[in-house]
């Protein structure tokens, strides 16, 4: 499996933080924050990876992360993405590195305590379709939350004042390659972007999008609140991610 990490946009709810820098390379604890989410994929086993960034720092990431070789790659691969259109159009611009193999994708943000390893393993002997991972939340509503019936998923809604569960959607999905056709077909939603949402809804709708609960903590990293707290619980109790 290939894997892409999301480290576009433009960070609005972190200025001035984020004025003269990419969201991405603010620290978290110890690290730049595109760290974690690289070290995530790598210990789950995926050496291919693409980052996908943008806006006027993008060709820091090259100066700080070069080849890949701070974490035992041979090489990393880059593509920047025009303008901030949201998380689905910021992962159309990885078709081209795919190449029909399945991928596993994660929000350069989203930072786990734990190895996601497992649920690599259990995407590959899915045959299509694709897998989310979920995590119980105290506040489910900044995120997207998903509707169940029994054990199944229905639904997911985007950030919804009225949350149906209270688990939110991480920033780590795994799709086979008809996401980039479902990400074609897409329209912007009212804030102008095309939402991931939407695309894992179209796999609801086909009747193939799998589900796993991740153990371990998990935090975004991109309002001031969860900056905080992500390197908290970094210095705390580390983000190795090998377990
Ligand atoms: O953190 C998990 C949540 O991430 C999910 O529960 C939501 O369903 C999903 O929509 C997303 O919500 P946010 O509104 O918090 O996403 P945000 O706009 O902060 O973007 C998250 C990352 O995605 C960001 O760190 C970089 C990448 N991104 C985002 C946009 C809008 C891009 O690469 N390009 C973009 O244009």
């Amino acid at each position: 499996m290939k894997g892409v990490i999301l480290a576009g946009g433009l960070g609005t709810r972190l200025f001035p933080l984020t004025r003269v820098t990419n969201k991405h390379l603010l620290p978290i604890y110890n690290k730049p924050m595109i760290f974690y989410p690289i070290q995530a994929l790598v210990n789950a086993g995926i050496q291919d990876i693409l980052i996908v960034t943008g806006g006027a720092s993008a060709g820091d990431f090259l100066k700080l992360l070069r080849n890949g070789t701070d974490f035992g790659l041979k090489r990393l691969n880059y593509a920047y993405q025009e303008g901030e259109g949201g998380i689905a159009d910021a992962l159309a611009l990885a078709g081209h590195f795919a190449e029909g193999e399945k991928i596993c994708v994660i929000l350069g943000d989203n930072i786990i305590e734990k190895n996601i390893a497992v649920h690599v393993a259990e995407f590959e002997k899915q045959k299509e379709g694709a897998r989310i991972l979920l995590k119980k939340v105290p506040d489910p509503q900044r995120f997207g939350v998903p509707v169940f019936n029994g054990n199944k998923i229905v639904k997911i809604e985007e950030k919804p004042k009225d949350p149906k569960s209270d688990f939110a959607v991480i920033g780590i999905y795994m799709y086979d390659s008809k996401v980039f056709d479902i990400i074609s077909g897409l329209s912007p939603s009212d804030r102008g972007e095309l939402e991931i949402t939407d695309v894992n809804n179209k796999y609801i709708e086909w009747g193939n999008l799998s589900w796993g609960e991740i153990t371990g903590w998990w935090t975004d990293a991109g309002t001031f609140d969860s900056l905080l707290s992500a390197g908290s619980l970094v210095a705390k109790t580390g983000a190795n991610m090998t377990d």
